[in-house]
C-alpha cells in the first residue's frame, strides 16, 4: 500500500509541483486548496491528482477536510504545510486585517492542519510533517511585516514539534525557498523583482521543481534521521 500525502495548497504553484512529485515517487496525493476552482480542476485533470477544497485558516473546515481525504484515501503519513498567501504594504501602510489573513493562513494554518493529524501519527509510529516557509522568515523582507513574522513562526513551530514527535516515528522539517517562478513572485512589481534577482548568486528564480525534490528527500524513509531541520532552498541569495 502506498503511502498517502495531503499537500495544502496543492493544485498551484510551489505545491503543484510537490503534488505532482510525491505521486511520481509512489504517493497517493490529496491536494487541498482553498479558492480557484478552475486551477483546481485544470489540475486534477492534467495529473490525475484528487484535490479537496477548505480553507487551511480555519480549523475545524480542516478537521472536516482531512477527514474527507481519510476516507476517500486512508491515513495520511505526509503532511506538507505549503499554503500559503501575501499581502504585502510597508508597516505605515499595513491593515489589521492584512495582518490577520497573513498569521491565519500562514501561521496558524500549521496548527489546524497538523494538530488534527498529530494523534493518528502518533499511534501509526510514523509520520512526516514537511512545511515550507521561506526566505523572508529568516532575513525579514521590506513590505512583509505580516509575511517575514507568520514565516518566522513556521520555523519555531517546526522546532518545537520535532523534539515532541521524535519517540513517536515522527519527523517534522521545514524548507526555506527563495523567489521562486511562481504567480506569487511575479506579483512583485517587475523593477522590485528584477533587483531581488540581482542578489541571487545563481542568477535566477527557483523553479518549484527545485523545492518539490527537497520535499520528496524529506519525506522518504532515508530521511527518518532528519528531524528539526531548516532546510534552506535559494540559490545561495541568504546563507544562515
Ligand atoms: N528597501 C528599502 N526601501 C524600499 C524597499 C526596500 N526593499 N522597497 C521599497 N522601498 C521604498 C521605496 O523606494 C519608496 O521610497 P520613496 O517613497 O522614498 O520613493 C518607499 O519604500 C515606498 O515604496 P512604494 O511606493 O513602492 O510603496 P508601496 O506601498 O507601493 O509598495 C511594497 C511597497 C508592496 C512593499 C513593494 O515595494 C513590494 O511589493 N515589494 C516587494 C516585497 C517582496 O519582496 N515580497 C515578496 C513576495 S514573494 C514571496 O513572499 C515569496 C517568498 O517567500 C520569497
Amino acid at each position: 500500500m502506498s503511502r498517502v500525502a495531503l499537500v495544502t495548497g496543492g493544485s498551484r504553484g510551489i505545491g503543484a509541483a510537490i503534488s505532482v512529485a510525491l505521486k511520481n515517487a509512489g504517493y497517493t496525493v490529496a491536494a487541498n486548496y482553498a479558492g480557484n476552482d478552475e486551477a483546481a480542476a485544470k489540475f486534477s485533470a492534467e495529473t490525475g491528482i484528487k484535490t479537496y477544497k477548505w480553507s487551511v485558516a480555519e480549523y475545524d473546515a480542516c478537521v472536516e477536510g482531512i477527514a474527507r481525504v481519510e476516507a476517500d484515501l486512508g491515513p495520511v503519513d505526509v503532511l506538507v504545510n505549503n499554503a500559503g498567501i501575501t499581502r504585502d504594504a510597508p508597516f505605515h501602510k499595513m491593515t489589521r486585517e492584512q495582518w490577520k489573513e497573513v498569521m491565519d493562513t500562514n501561521l496558524s494554518g500549521l496548527f489546524n492542519m497538523t494538530h488534527p493529524l498529530w494523534p493518528g501519527m502518533r499511534e501509526r509510529k510514523f509520520g512526516r510533517v514537511i512545511s515550507i516557509s521561506s526566505i523572508n522568515g529568516q532575513k525579514g523582507q521590506f513590505g512583509q511585516a505580516n509575511y517575514s513574522a507568520a514565516k518566522a513562526g513556521d520555523i519555531g513551530f517546526t522546532k518545537a514539534l520535532a523534539q515532541e514527535g521524535a519517540r513517536s516515528g515522527i519527523t517534522v522539517n521545514v524548507i526555506c525557498p527563495g523567489y521562486i517562478a511562481t504567480e506569487m513572485v511575479m506579483a512583485v512589481p517587475e523593477k522590485v523583482r528584477e533587483s531581488i534577482i540581482s542578489t541571487i548568486p545563481v542568477g535566477r528564480l527557483g523553479e518549484p521543481e527545485d523545492i518539490a525534490r527537497c520535499v520528496v528527500f524529506l519525506a522518504s524513509d532515508e530521511a527518518g534521521f532528519i528531524t528539526g531541520s531548516t532546510l534552506t532552498a535559494n540559490g545561495g541569495q541568504y546563507l544562515t
